[in-house]
């Protein structure tokens, strides 16, 4: 069941020093390719770092939540050219998504790390970083990083007492009458 893997999903951020299998990271790439879009319009594309000096500059990305990057098997960086679709953040954003559950699915942890809006230091952006890092040309946006790897951290699941369930109305906003 759906359900089970969203039960026991985490964000992971410490990682085994294990490769991933290359059949886990075909599907990985299936699972990014195979994110919808609005109209098909299919403004993402993807650049699989699994470079170890790439990942190391990539964990300097922005000055936190990004360093744990250098431990990583692997990072997903998730960038779309805007001029192809209006709606391409909540394009870039589902796909970021199924990147990181396929990954649960598998056995891998992974986590999202932001980077369109972050800074890289006072006068840089994250975003002119990663792609003068990766040579990605001057007309697409970066959106994330993902960071993948095995776990090398189990956090349990959020249990199910634990959910905002007061952020949830039936039929009229503030309404909890079934
Ligand atoms: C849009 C978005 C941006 C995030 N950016 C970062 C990030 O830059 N660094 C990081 O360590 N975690 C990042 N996270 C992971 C969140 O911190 C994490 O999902 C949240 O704390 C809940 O924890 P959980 O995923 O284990 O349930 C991001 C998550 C989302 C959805």
């Amino acid at each position: 069941m759906f359900i089970e893997l969203l039960r026991s999903r985490r964000s992971i951020r410490r990682f085994q020093e294990k490769p991933i299998e290359p059949e886990k990271r075909a599907l990985l790439e299936e699972a990014a390719l195979r994110s919808p879009s609005s109209r098909d319009l299919n403004p993402w594309e993807f650049i699989f770092i699994d470079d170890r000096e790439t990942l190391e500059k990539l964990s300097r990305s922005k000055p936190h939540g990004a360093g744990f990057l250098q431990k990583a098997a692997l990072a997903v960086c998730v960038i779309a050219d805007p001029e192809k679709c209006d709606i391409w953040i909540e394009d870039c954003s589902i796909a970021s998504v199924f990147i990181h559950l396929a990954a649960h699915s598998m056995g891998l942890g992974s986590c999202w790390i932001q980077i369109r809006k972050r800074a890289y230091n006072g006068s840089n952006s994250s975003e002119s970083y990663v792609r003068g890092v990766l040579g990605v040309p001057e007309k697409y946006t970066v959106l994330s990083l993902v960071a993948v790897g095995y776990p090398a951290e189990h956090p349990e699941g959020h249990p199910q007492t634990g959910l905002p369930c007061d952020k949830l109305f039936i039929n009229r906003y503030g309404s909890t009458k079934k």
